[in-house]
């Protein structure tokens, strides 16, 4: 296995600082404002139970294949994002979210590209890759953005969004409609992979017309 660039101690950029995963960022994240159904696989209200903080923190230390970061502006988390760098599709990035109180003010595009800029000087000559959700278009805007385009669809069995599926509300289907299926004796999601090359152009500005919070 290739050589893996250890944690820097931060990353900066673009009027923001990417740290690593630490006690004190972990107690921020807590307190962050959670979505609910289909986007509850994000929403980090757990980490409230001291004992399952400190679990998440002993397995985003964990020194590979994975890198867990959580971008900071003024020393106030805003956002996360990890990435594995060993998954044999590319660099593959996960876990991209960004709080709903910090939403629209480009703090997904930007920590993106703060990431894939270290990522491009320390792992060069590596793609870029995620899998989304079809439904997640706010996501999907920013990826684009930021140089991915999509590679392939494909249905997908997601355990979390499937158990939320059972509960969900008729309305809450329904606005999933071409998103998600109930096929093969579970309900499946319709997933997008994205690839970005390294060196693609990245668009981080606020999107002309966009309105400012
Ligand atoms: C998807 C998600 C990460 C987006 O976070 P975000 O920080 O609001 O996203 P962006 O960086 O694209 O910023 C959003 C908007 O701010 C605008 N913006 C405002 N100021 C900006 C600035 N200074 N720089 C860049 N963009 C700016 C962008 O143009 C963008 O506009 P648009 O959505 O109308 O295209 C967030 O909504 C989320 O966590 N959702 C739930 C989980 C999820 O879906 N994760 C992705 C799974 S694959």
């Amino acid at each position: 296995m290739s050589a893996i660039p250890p944690y820097p101690i931060a990353l900066e950029g673009e009027g923001l600082v990417l740290r690593p995963w630490d006690e004190e960022l972990v107690a921020q994240m807590a307190g962050w404002g959670e979505r609910g159904f289909p986007y509850h696989a994000f929403d980090l209200g757990h980490l409230r139970d001291p004992e399952v903080a400190r679990a998440a923190l002993e397995r985003a230390r964990a020194p590979r294949p994975h890198r867990h970061f959580v971008a900071c502006e003024n020393g106030i988390a805003v956002g996360r994002v990890s990435v594995n760098l060993e998954d044999p599709a590319g660099l593959y990035l996960w876990s991209v979210h960004v709080p709903p109180e910090h939403e629209g003010r480009g703090v997904c595009r930007r920590m993106l590209a703060v990431l894939m800029r270290w990522l491009e000087t320390e792992v060069p000559g590596r793609s870029f890759v995620l899998t989304t959700n079809s439904f997640a278009e706010r996501a999907h805007r920013a990826y684009r953005a930021l140089g991915f385009t999509v590679e392939s669809e494909r249905w997908q069995f997601d355990p979390d969004l499937a158990a939320g599926m059972w509960r969900a509300s008729a309305e809450q289907r329904e606005a999933l409609t071409g998103h998600v299926r109930f096929a093969n004796g579970r309900w499946e999601v319709r997933v997008f992979v994205m690839r970005r090359l390294p060196g693609t152009p990245m668009h981080i500005g606020p999107r002309i017309g966009a309105t400012a919070p």
